[in-house]
């Protein structure tokens, strides 16, 4: 099916292309004066501009072109050349009834569906995930489902950071604690235990103890270097500790990102790429793409305009436009972040081999991306247009800097999690569940609740954006809110099920009301909605969207009774067809959000 306001724009470009003007000018928008008209197309004024016309002229040529479309009910020129497009009563009733039974409620699809990698998550083995990897989770999961439901080919991956000092901090923690354990023998083969010697309760434990002692004790901290260099020339005993860090870890991710229904196709990390690494560095060298400095082996990503020396206000030297080199392999012959990333890329390309990789990742890591990225296209993997980092911005707490626990930490996402349960869980007291609600159900409400609490706050900002962080806000059921949003559902779904008992049925719509009309252009905007946040990589454009769809909701169900005994049974059935189809879209848009709206509150 098609949107209104595509087939309009069909129209209109086509009213331009036979007054002999480019078809661009007929653009279609929902009107920024919606007590005018629905509709409105502003390209007469550039037009006629151009062509050396006069643009009410030209309107008053293009308007009654327009006007012979099916679903237009009156064009009127306005102002210098606008043109207010109303459409019918029996055109928004008709694109109701579509979007009722389309599968994809309105949304749409891609004209150019593409195969991509979307890389997002980043959580480090062993170390707690933080508020930034929450972001990466939530919008890239939102990103998975938003493309693939507009017909993308995508494949998630959550890229674990298993491959730095934290596991060489882990090996010597685990060996202090464990000394007789199989895996410090060096000269130990395996096969090795297949248990795991550590559970997360002692890694979690174990990292900050030793990351912390690692700060003070230098000898402790070579040791930690060196374990990693063993390990990452292939120790078999670390190897398989690793292995066991990796699986104890992933199963406890698994549990955190669950509780947010966020998913990954790959649970793959830097450590699968291992293998990879010494023969692309080989390659790398005899292309000449590598060279020497210093000890380390380097490419240089440097552009014209950059790196230039200049002198600053100060008169000291300094450099304009500096883009450090890639380090491939450091000058104690260590390979790290830049490394892994290149060599992931050579590897996606290999067995996936996607038009396009999408990183969801924390904007204050553009310069690495950036450095990854050029690197890439210099060894021939990608294109650097292929390759892109959907960088966000920071939750800060409410004094404006990056969100801290009240012990000062960084909040760890299991804590978040927890922490947003008992909010929620509070405000569902406060507001009161219905009376025959039990304690199970009401277990699985408060977490849907928490979840939408937690997945709107962030996904309702644009990317990039800042945003404060305020679980009483977030769990609120007033406002622009995930809980919010769920009630609006819900309440579609009681007067549904109310409907039912009376066995009263949905039937032919009819739009009369100017709620009623309003409420269908609402949901008329879903495909754009979700166009703009594919094209931009933006979900916050599918939560603009819900939010806006439940507002006339609510004006409608306000001014328009459904259940009443005396509105008479045409009514009462156009009434219930129209809550089935906003239902359908509202659960969907929130679907793409990966909010899960209960049968009842
Ligand atoms: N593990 C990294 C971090 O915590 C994030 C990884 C992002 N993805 C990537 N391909 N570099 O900062």
């Amino acid at each position: 099916m098609t949107d209104l306001a595509t087939q309009l724009a069909d129209a209109c470009r086509a009213a331009f292309e036979a007054e002999g003007l480019e078809a661009r000018w007929g653009d279609v928008k929902q009107s920024d004066r919606p007590e005018l008209a629905d509709f409105q197309c502003n390209g007469c004024m550039g037009a006629a501009k151009q062509a050396g016309m006069n643009p009410r002229e030209l309107a008053a040529k293009i308007a009654p072109r327009i006007n012979e479309s099916e679903a237009v009910d009156r064009v009127d020129v306005a102002g210098p050349g606008f043109l207010n497009i109303t459409v019918s009563n029996a055109a928004l009733a008709k694109q109701a009834v579509l979007i009722e039974a389309d599968p994809k409620a309105g949304g749409g699809a891609a004209k150019d569906p593409e195969k991509l990698v979307i890389d997002f998550g980043g959580p480090n083995v062993a170390k707690p995930m933080h508020v930034g990897h929450f972001r990466s989770a939530v919008i890239g999961d939102t990103l998975v489902r938003l493309l693939r439901f507009l017909g993308d080919d995508v494949t998630g991956d959550v890229h674990l950071g298993d491959w730095g000092l934290q596991m060489g901090l882990l090996i010597i923690a685990v060996m202090d604690a464990q000394p007789d354990l199989p895996y410090f023998d060096a000269s130990a083969k395996g096969p090795f235990p297949e248990a795991p010697p550590v559970t997360m309760d002692d890694l979690s434990t174990l990292y900050p103890m030793a990351s912390s002692r690692s700060k003070e004790d230098e000898a402790y901290a070579k040791r930690a270097q060196d374990a990693v260099a063993e390990m990452q020339a292939g120790r078999p005993g670390y190897r398989a500790l690793l292995q066991h860090f990796i699986d104890v870890s992933v199963a406890a991710l698994k549990v955190d990102y669950g509780f947010l229904d966020v998913s990954f196709d790959l649970w793959k990390g830097e450590s699968n790429v291992d293998p990879l690494i010494a023969p692309m560095v080989d390659a790398l060298k005899t292309a000449g793409l590598a060279v020497e400095d210093d000890g380390a082996w380097i490419i240089d990503i440097a552009r014209e305009g950059e790196n230039v020396e200049a002198v600053g206000k100060d008169g000291k030297p300094r450099l304009k436009n500096p883009m450090p080199p890639f380090m491939l392999v450091n000058s104690r012959g260590a390979t790290g972040y830049h490394a892994t990333d290149l060599a992931t890329i050579k590897d996606r390309m290999e067995t996936i081999n996607p038009g396009r990789i999408l990183y969801v990742v924390d904007q204050r890591q553009a310069l690495h991306f950036e450095q990854v990225f050029r690197a890439a296209d210099k060894a021939n993997y990608i294109a650097r247009e292929r390759l892109e980092h959907l960088g966000f911005g920071t939750v800060n707490g409410k004094d404006g800097k990056p969100f801290k626990t009240r012990e000062g930490g960084t909040l760890r996402l299991a804590d978040l999690n927890v922490m947003a349960l008992e909010e929620a869980t509070k405000r569902i007291g406060e507001t009161g569940l219905s009376g025959d609600i039990g304690e199970v159900e009401k277990a699985q409400i408060g977490e849907l609740v928490a979840r939408a609490s937690l997945r709107f706050a962030d996904l309702q900002n644009q990317r990039t954006t800042n945003y404060v962080f305020d679980l009483e806000r977030f769990t609120s059921f007033e406002g622009k809110t995930g809980p919010y949003l769920l009630y609006a559902a819900v309440r579609i779904k009681a007067i549904l099920r109310r409907a039912a008992e009376q066995s009263y049925s949905a039937g032919e719509i009819v739009i009369e009301a100017a709620e009623e009309r309003k409420l269908v252009l609402a949901m008329d905007g879903f495909a754009l909605a979700l166009r703009l946040a594919r094209e931009k990589r933006m979900p916050h454009y599918i939560c603009e969207h819900v939010y806006g769809l439940a507002q006339a909701f609510s004006a409608f169900y306000a001014a328009c009774p459904i259940l009443k005994d005396d509105i008479g049974a045409a009514k009462r059935a156009s009434r219930l067809a129209l809550c089935q189809a906003v239902l359908h879209q509202l659960e969907t848009g929130l679907g793409l959000l990966g909010i899960t709206a209960p049968d009842r509150m």
